[in-house]
């Protein structure tokens, strides 16, 4: 009776120890190995029985109680194990799964302005110039036809470095105007050297420039853009149809109104500031009936074009200065100009443009 006893305990431990989860596994072995459980009920009556039977019977039920406990082992082993496939299964990642479509970066407002502004002279056929941020005073001044008294040559508004290139002082160039020195002396150059003349210069020049100024609207370093077309036979009219067509493109304005207006700069001649139509008060372009200034253009000075070698009587061309950071805050309606280049990524993120839509005329802007 005893003895059949054991073997119903051994018999029914066997058939409940394929639990399905660990769970149940340690809800089995607490009703057979735990302090009431039945393996233990069993143990605790041994010092009720007979010396001899005692013997006979503990004898049994220790050999039962280490099967049970093997075979509770041995079910924790397999549930580890399926736990930890299945775990392996899920973390598994999938090499061949489509990339997320997360944007990585963004393209900085003045780096897209950029873009645009090259795609835009790009579909008018110029070409894009580049020149070093250190110049010589004189093709940032002298060559432009600027005077040895003119206030921007000053201190105060000009980065001098202690260095000089052939006796002529280095500054930090305060716009880009000195490559047009430097495209009109190659021009000449290549003129001399060939049988035949070279194509008129057409050219943009975006680029880093700097001034020895800092406020909300003034930055010591900042980006113009210079354009310079020399030929036989540009005219006012070119300089004009070339500047309209741009400012209505790059405002996404084909109404925008457009003004020219006499000024002064000592590199051009005659000269005009260009002004775009807008709302003073609520900052809408293309509406409302204010002016806004927004470049510097006018026809090539003769000196300039004698001190790069090339024969004004021959010769006549265009040029224009824009500010990158200017005319990209009018279009998105940044307010300070200082956030440009705090790298605040909440910012970037906001006014940032994805790289995987390039600027491209046919889109419109
Ligand atoms: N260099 C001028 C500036 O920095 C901008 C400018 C005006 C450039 C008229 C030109 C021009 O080429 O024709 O303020």
């Amino acid at each position: 009776m005893l003895a059949d006893d054991l073997k119903v305990l051994w018999l029914n431990a066997q058939e409940r120890v394929a639990v399905a989860d660990s769970q149940a596994l340690e809800e089995l072995r607490v009703s057979l190995l735990g302090k009431s459980g039945s393996v233990t009920m069993q143990l605790k009556s041994l010092g009720a029985m007979e010396p001899e039977l005692r013997k006979a019977f503990g004898a049994e039920l220790n050999r039962i109680k280490n099967l049970i406990t093997e075979a509770l082992e041995a079910r924790r082993a397999v549930l580890d194990a399926a736990a930890l496939e299945q775990k392996l299964t899920a973390e598994r990642s999938d090499v061949s799964a489509p990339v997320r479509p997360e944007m990585a970066g963004a393209i900085h407002p003045i780096s897209r302005t950029t873009e645009e502004i090259a795609a835009i002279f790009g579909a008018m056929g110029f070409e894009i110039k580049d020149g070093p941020d250190i110049e010589t005073d004189w093709n940032n001044f002298g060559a432009l036809n600027i005077p040895a008294h003119h206030p921007a040559r000053a201190m105060m508004d000009t980065f001098y470095l202690n260095a000089s290139f052939a006796n002529r002082p280095a500054v930090l160039r305060t716009h880009t105007s000195p490559v047009q020195i430097r495209t009109m002396l190659e021009w000449a150059r290549l003129r001399a050297t060939l049988a035949q003349e070279p194509p008129p210069i057409r050219i943009i020049v975006p680029g880093r420039t700097f001034r020895a100024d800092h406020d909300a609207t003034h930055s010591p370093m900042f980006h113009q853009t210079e354009g310079l077309v020399i030929g036989r036979d540009i005219t006012l009219g070119h300089l004009k149809g070339c500047l309209i067509d741009f400012l209505r493109a790059f405002f996404d304005n084909p109404a925008l109104p457009v003004r020219f207006r006499a000024s002064y700069f000592p590199f051009t001649e005659p000269s005009m500031e260009v002004d775009i139509g807008w709302n003073r008060k609520t900052g809408e372009i293309g509406k409302g009936g204010d002016w806004l200034e927004i470049l510097g253009s006018g026809m090539v000075h003769p000196n300039v074009l004698a001190n790069c070698g090339i024969d004004p009587r021959e010769f006549q061309g265009f040029a224009f200065g824009v500010g990158i950071e200017r005319i990209t805050m009018l279009k998105h309606g940044i307010a300070d100009l200082r956030l440009f280049y705090e790298s605040d990524v909440r910012w970037l993120r906001h006014y940032g443009f994805t790289p995987l839509a390039p600027a491209m005329l046919h889109e419109g802007f």
